[in-house]
Protein backbone atom coordinates (compact mmCIF):
# COMPACT_ATOMS: atom_id res chain seq x y z
CA UNK A 1 0.00 0.00 0.00
CA UNK A 2 2.99 2.40 0.61
CA UNK A 3 5.31 3.54 -2.07
CA UNK A 4 8.14 4.94 0.44
CA UNK A 5 11.61 6.46 -1.02
CA UNK A 6 12.28 7.71 2.59
CA UNK A 7 12.15 5.74 5.74
CA UNK A 8 8.88 6.03 7.21
CA UNK A 9 9.02 7.31 10.69
CA UNK A 10 8.22 5.01 13.51
CA UNK A 11 5.99 7.27 15.78
CA UNK A 12 3.90 10.37 14.93
CA UNK A 13 4.84 12.67 17.31
CA UNK A 14 5.10 15.99 15.40
CA UNK A 15 5.41 16.03 11.37
CA UNK A 16 8.59 17.85 11.78
CA UNK A 17 10.43 14.02 11.47
CA UNK A 18 7.80 13.48 8.26
CA UNK A 19 8.69 13.98 5.20
CA UNK A 20 6.61 15.62 1.95
CA UNK A 21 6.82 12.22 0.37
CA UNK A 22 6.35 10.38 3.85
CA UNK A 23 3.02 12.76 4.08
CA UNK A 24 2.03 12.23 0.16
CA UNK A 25 2.62 8.56 1.04
CA UNK A 26 -0.42 9.14 3.79
CA UNK A 27 -2.59 10.59 1.52
CA UNK A 28 -2.22 7.90 -0.96
CA UNK A 29 -2.93 5.00 1.65
CA UNK A 30 -5.90 7.27 2.77
CA UNK A 31 -7.23 7.37 -0.77
CA UNK A 32 -7.76 3.59 -0.63
CA UNK A 33 -8.94 3.92 3.01
CA UNK A 34 -11.60 6.23 1.59
CA UNK A 35 -12.57 2.90 -0.72
CA UNK A 36 -12.82 0.77 2.38
CA UNK A 37 -15.38 3.11 3.51
CA UNK A 38 -17.24 3.45 0.58
CA UNK A 39 -17.90 -0.24 0.13
CA UNK A 40 -21.14 -1.98 2.34
CA UNK A 41 -19.19 -3.48 4.57
CA UNK A 42 -16.19 -0.96 5.76
CA UNK A 43 -13.75 -3.23 7.53
CA UNK A 44 -11.21 -5.04 6.62
CA UNK A 45 -8.42 -7.10 8.50
CA UNK A 46 -5.52 -5.29 8.09
CA UNK A 47 -4.36 -4.77 11.57
CA UNK A 48 -6.52 -8.07 13.34
CA UNK A 49 -4.24 -9.00 15.92
CA UNK A 50 -2.63 -5.26 17.18
CA UNK A 51 -3.84 -3.32 19.86
CA UNK A 52 -4.40 0.11 20.04
CA UNK A 53 -4.67 2.37 23.19
CA UNK A 54 -6.28 5.90 22.80
CA UNK A 55 -4.35 7.48 25.97
CA UNK A 56 -6.70 10.53 26.54
CA UNK A 57 -5.70 13.04 29.23
CA UNK A 58 -7.56 15.76 27.85
CA UNK A 59 -11.51 16.03 26.35
CA UNK A 60 -11.73 15.17 22.84
CA UNK A 61 -14.89 14.48 20.36
CA UNK A 62 -13.39 14.06 17.29
CA UNK A 63 -10.00 12.65 17.49
CA UNK A 64 -11.05 9.73 20.16
CA UNK A 65 -13.87 9.06 18.26
CA UNK A 66 -12.19 8.66 14.68
CA UNK A 67 -9.46 6.49 15.77
CA UNK A 68 -11.46 4.24 17.26
CA UNK A 69 -13.04 3.93 14.40
CA UNK A 70 -10.14 3.86 12.64
CA UNK A 71 -8.75 1.25 14.67
CA UNK A 72 -12.34 -1.04 14.09
CA UNK A 73 -12.20 -0.40 10.70
CA UNK A 74 -8.91 -2.01 10.14
CA UNK A 75 -9.92 -4.96 13.00
CA UNK A 76 -7.48 -3.89 15.54
CA UNK A 77 -8.47 -4.30 19.00
CA UNK A 78 -8.90 -1.28 20.84
CA UNK A 79 -8.55 0.29 24.40
CA UNK A 80 -9.58 3.28 25.69
CA UNK A 81 -8.53 4.84 29.09
CA UNK A 82 -9.70 8.44 29.90
CA UNK A 83 -7.81 10.05 32.57
CA UNK A 84 -10.84 10.68 34.67
CA UNK A 85 -12.11 7.76 35.52
CA UNK A 86 -8.60 6.30 35.84
CA UNK A 87 -6.44 5.13 38.95
CA UNK A 88 -4.17 8.16 38.16
CA UNK A 89 -6.68 9.92 40.61
CA UNK A 90 -5.41 7.34 42.85
CA UNK A 91 -2.05 8.77 42.62
CA UNK A 92 -0.86 5.96 40.13
CA UNK A 93 1.87 7.73 38.01
CA UNK A 94 2.35 7.94 33.82
CA UNK A 95 4.98 5.90 33.36
CA UNK A 96 3.03 3.22 35.82
CA UNK A 97 0.14 3.93 33.67
CA UNK A 98 1.87 3.48 30.78
CA UNK A 99 3.61 0.20 32.15
CA UNK A 100 0.43 -1.06 33.43
CA UNK A 101 -1.31 -1.14 29.90
CA UNK A 102 2.21 -2.12 28.24
CA UNK A 103 1.86 -5.39 30.73
CA UNK A 104 -1.18 -5.84 28.11
CA UNK A 105 0.32 -5.88 25.21
CA UNK A 106 -0.82 -2.70 23.43
CA UNK A 107 0.88 -2.12 20.17
CA UNK A 108 0.26 1.54 19.53
CA UNK A 109 -0.96 4.33 21.82
CA UNK A 110 -2.68 7.39 20.95
CA UNK A 111 -1.52 10.16 23.23
CA UNK A 112 -3.49 13.46 23.92
CA UNK A 113 -2.07 15.91 26.80
CA UNK A 114 -2.19 18.97 28.00
CA UNK A 115 1.46 19.30 28.54
CA UNK A 116 3.45 19.99 25.48
CA UNK A 117 6.15 17.33 24.61
CA UNK A 118 4.26 14.56 26.83
CA UNK A 119 4.25 11.94 23.83
CA UNK A 120 7.91 12.29 23.37
CA UNK A 121 8.06 11.24 27.26
CA UNK A 122 6.03 8.69 27.06
CA UNK A 123 8.02 7.25 23.69
CA UNK A 124 11.00 6.81 26.06
CA UNK A 125 8.96 4.39 28.64
CA UNK A 126 7.83 1.77 25.89
CA UNK A 127 8.30 -0.05 23.06
CA UNK A 128 5.08 0.55 21.04
CA UNK A 129 4.03 2.71 18.58
CA UNK A 130 2.79 6.19 19.71
CA UNK A 131 0.94 9.37 17.87
CA UNK A 132 0.50 12.22 19.14
CA UNK A 133 -3.42 13.43 19.26
CA UNK A 134 -2.43 16.64 20.84
CA UNK A 135 -0.04 17.97 23.47
CA UNK A 136 -0.64 21.27 24.76
CA UNK A 137 -0.36 24.18 22.51
CA UNK A 138 2.55 22.30 20.78
CA UNK A 139 1.57 19.82 17.75
CA UNK A 140 -1.69 18.21 16.73
CA UNK A 141 -0.32 16.18 13.66
CA UNK A 142 -3.09 13.96 12.39
CA UNK A 143 -5.60 17.31 12.32
CA UNK A 144 -3.05 18.58 9.72
CA UNK A 145 -3.17 15.91 7.41
CA UNK A 146 -6.64 15.46 7.48
CA UNK A 147 -6.98 19.35 7.01
CA UNK A 148 -4.88 19.29 4.16
CA UNK A 149 -6.03 15.48 2.85
CA UNK A 150 -9.66 17.52 2.51
CA UNK A 151 -8.32 20.40 0.60
CA UNK A 152 -6.64 18.06 -1.87
CA UNK A 153 -9.81 15.99 -2.38
CA UNK A 154 -12.22 18.81 -2.67
CA UNK A 155 -11.16 19.85 -5.89
CA UNK A 156 -11.88 17.43 -9.21
CA UNK A 157 -8.62 18.45 -11.24
CA UNK A 158 -6.25 19.39 -7.84
CA UNK A 159 -2.76 19.91 -9.20
CA UNK A 160 -0.71 20.01 -5.85
CA UNK A 161 -0.24 22.36 -3.39
CA UNK A 162 2.12 24.60 -4.88
CA UNK A 163 0.88 27.92 -5.61
CA UNK A 164 -1.97 27.36 -3.41
CA UNK A 165 -2.82 30.11 -0.76
CA UNK A 166 -4.14 29.00 2.79
CA UNK A 167 -4.85 31.87 5.41
CA UNK A 168 -5.51 30.66 9.03
CA UNK A 169 -7.24 32.97 11.24
CA UNK A 170 -8.04 33.11 14.83
CA UNK A 171 -6.03 32.45 18.28
CA UNK A 172 -2.69 31.17 16.71
CA UNK A 173 -1.12 31.55 20.50
CA UNK A 174 -2.68 28.74 21.56
CA UNK A 175 -3.10 26.60 18.65
CA UNK A 176 -1.40 23.14 17.70
CA UNK A 177 -3.59 22.87 15.41
CA UNK A 178 -2.33 25.63 13.75
CA UNK A 179 1.57 24.92 14.66
CA UNK A 180 1.06 21.30 12.58
CA UNK A 181 -0.66 22.96 9.92
CA UNK A 182 1.53 25.80 9.06
CA UNK A 183 4.59 22.61 9.46
CA UNK A 184 2.67 20.79 6.69
CA UNK A 185 1.58 22.97 4.30
CA UNK A 186 4.49 24.63 3.83
CA UNK A 187 5.92 21.55 3.35
CA UNK A 188 3.57 20.70 0.89
CA UNK A 189 4.47 24.14 -0.92
CA UNK A 190 1.56 26.08 0.20
CA UNK A 191 1.51 29.70 1.33
CA UNK A 192 0.81 30.00 4.38
CA UNK A 193 -1.01 33.80 5.84
CA UNK A 194 -1.63 34.00 9.60
CA UNK A 195 -4.00 36.45 10.87
CA UNK A 196 -5.35 37.33 13.98
CA UNK A 197 -5.22 40.04 16.89
CA UNK A 198 -1.03 40.89 17.47
CA UNK A 199 -1.25 39.53 21.14
CA UNK A 200 -2.38 35.87 19.69
CA UNK A 201 0.08 35.90 16.66
CA UNK A 202 2.89 34.14 18.20
CA UNK A 203 6.33 35.87 15.92
CA UNK A 204 8.08 32.81 16.26
CA UNK A 205 4.95 30.98 13.94
CA UNK A 206 5.05 34.07 10.94
CA UNK A 207 9.18 33.22 10.99
CA UNK A 208 8.38 29.99 9.07
CA UNK A 209 9.88 29.80 5.77
CA UNK A 210 6.58 30.67 3.34
CA UNK A 211 4.43 32.20 6.15
CA UNK A 212 3.20 35.84 5.89
CA UNK A 213 1.57 37.83 8.69
CA UNK A 214 -1.07 39.97 8.34
CA UNK A 215 -2.90 41.45 11.19
CA UNK A 216 -5.94 42.66 8.62
CA UNK A 217 -8.57 40.04 7.60
CA UNK A 218 -10.10 41.40 4.62
CA UNK A 219 -6.37 42.25 3.40
CA UNK A 220 -4.91 38.18 4.41
CA UNK A 221 -7.81 36.44 3.10
CA UNK A 222 -7.81 38.08 -0.77
CA UNK A 223 -7.12 35.48 -3.26
CA UNK A 224 -6.83 32.79 -0.55
CA UNK A 225 -7.94 28.88 -1.85
CA UNK A 226 -8.68 27.92 1.56
CA UNK A 227 -9.97 30.24 4.55
CA UNK A 228 -10.06 28.00 7.91
CA UNK A 229 -10.49 29.67 11.51
CA UNK A 230 -9.82 28.24 14.96
CA UNK A 231 -11.41 28.45 17.90
CA UNK A 232 -10.67 31.21 20.83
CA UNK A 233 -9.16 28.51 23.48
CA UNK A 234 -10.15 30.30 26.57
CA UNK A 235 -9.21 27.59 29.00
CA UNK A 236 -5.57 28.09 27.85
CA UNK A 237 -5.85 31.77 27.93
CA UNK A 238 -3.86 33.21 31.38
CA UNK A 239 -5.68 37.04 30.91
CA UNK A 240 -7.68 38.97 28.58
CA UNK A 241 -5.65 38.98 25.30
CA UNK A 242 -8.19 41.10 22.76
CA UNK A 243 -10.43 43.83 24.53
CA UNK A 244 -13.77 42.11 23.93
CA UNK A 245 -15.63 39.79 22.40
CA UNK A 246 -17.93 42.03 20.20
CA UNK A 247 -14.52 43.80 19.02
CA UNK A 248 -12.99 40.76 18.45
CA UNK A 249 -16.04 39.32 16.47
CA UNK A 250 -15.74 42.56 14.73
CA UNK A 251 -12.67 42.20 13.24
CA UNK A 252 -11.59 38.51 12.95
CA UNK A 253 -15.06 36.93 12.46
CA UNK A 254 -14.75 34.47 9.22
CA UNK A 255 -18.33 35.01 8.12
CA UNK A 256 -19.58 35.30 3.97
CA UNK A 257 -18.85 39.23 3.71
CA UNK A 258 -15.35 38.36 4.06
CA UNK A 259 -15.01 35.46 2.08
CA UNK A 260 -16.29 37.25 -0.94
CA UNK A 261 -12.65 38.73 -0.98
CA UNK A 262 -11.35 35.02 -1.55
CA UNK A 263 -11.04 33.11 -4.71
CA UNK A 264 -14.55 31.96 -6.11
CA UNK A 265 -13.94 28.46 -5.40
CA UNK A 266 -12.58 29.16 -1.81
CA UNK A 267 -12.87 26.33 0.85
CA UNK A 268 -13.77 27.12 4.68
CA UNK A 269 -12.62 25.42 6.80
CA UNK A 270 -12.48 25.05 11.19
CA UNK A 271 -10.96 21.86 12.79
CA UNK A 272 -13.72 22.45 15.53
CA UNK A 273 -14.91 22.41 18.09
CA UNK A 274 -16.63 25.73 16.55
CA UNK A 275 -17.03 28.85 19.04
CA UNK A 276 -20.03 29.39 16.81
CA UNK A 277 -20.77 32.87 15.80
CA UNK A 278 -17.65 33.91 17.44
CA UNK A 279 -14.51 33.19 15.07
CA UNK A 280 -16.84 31.90 12.42
CA UNK A 281 -20.14 32.75 11.83
CA UNK A 282 -22.93 29.91 11.87
CA UNK A 283 -24.34 30.69 8.32
CA UNK A 284 -20.85 30.73 6.74
CA UNK A 285 -20.07 27.41 8.95
CA UNK A 286 -23.25 26.05 7.64
CA UNK A 287 -22.78 26.84 3.95
CA UNK A 288 -21.74 25.70 0.27
CA UNK A 289 -18.51 26.27 0.79
CA UNK A 290 -17.75 24.56 4.53
CA UNK A 291 -15.92 21.47 4.40
CA UNK A 292 -15.88 21.37 8.31
CA UNK A 293 -18.16 18.40 8.32
CA UNK A 294 -16.09 17.16 5.35
CA UNK A 295 -12.93 17.56 7.84
CA UNK A 296 -14.65 15.40 10.33
CA UNK A 297 -15.20 12.52 7.87
CA UNK A 298 -11.44 12.37 6.41
CA UNK A 299 -10.05 12.01 9.84
CA UNK A 300 -11.00 8.34 9.60
CA UNK A 301 -9.31 7.54 6.15
CA UNK A 302 -6.28 9.78 7.52
CA UNK A 303 -6.12 8.13 11.02
CA UNK A 304 -6.53 4.23 9.19
CA UNK A 305 -3.68 5.46 7.31
CA UNK A 306 -1.28 6.48 9.85
CA UNK A 307 -2.48 3.58 12.18
CA UNK A 308 -1.19 1.35 8.81
CA UNK A 309 1.71 2.68 8.02
CA UNK A 310 3.35 2.35 11.73
CA UNK A 311 1.53 -1.06 12.55
CA UNK A 312 2.05 -2.67 9.48
CA UNK A 313 5.59 -4.39 9.02
CA UNK A 314 6.75 -2.65 12.32
CA UNK A 315 9.50 -4.84 14.09
CA UNK A 316 8.56 -6.26 17.38
CA UNK A 317 11.73 -5.88 20.32
N1 LIG B 1 -10.12 18.99 16.26
C1 LIG B 1 -10.05 18.30 17.41
O1 LIG B 1 -8.94 17.93 17.86
O2 LIG B 1 -11.25 18.05 18.01
P1 LIG B 1 -11.46 17.24 19.36
O3 LIG B 1 -10.86 18.07 20.48
O4 LIG B 1 -12.94 17.07 19.48
O5 LIG B 1 -10.73 15.94 19.24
Amino acid sequence: MTNNEQPTPSHMLDLKEWSKDNALNIFRTADEMSQILGRTIKKVPALQGFTVANLFFENSTRTKLSFERAAKALSADVMNFSASSSSLSKGESLKDTLRTLDAMQADLYIVRHGVSGAPYQLQKWTNAAIVNAGDGRRAHPTQALLDAFTFRTSFPNFDGFGGKKLVIVGDLMHSRVVRSNVELWTKLGAQVTLCGPNSLVPPALAAFEGVERNLNLAEAVEGAHAVMAVRIQHERMQKGLFPSLAEYRMRYQLNEKIMERAHPDALVMHPGPMNRDIEISGSLADSERSVIEKQVANGIPIRMAVLYTLLVGRKKS
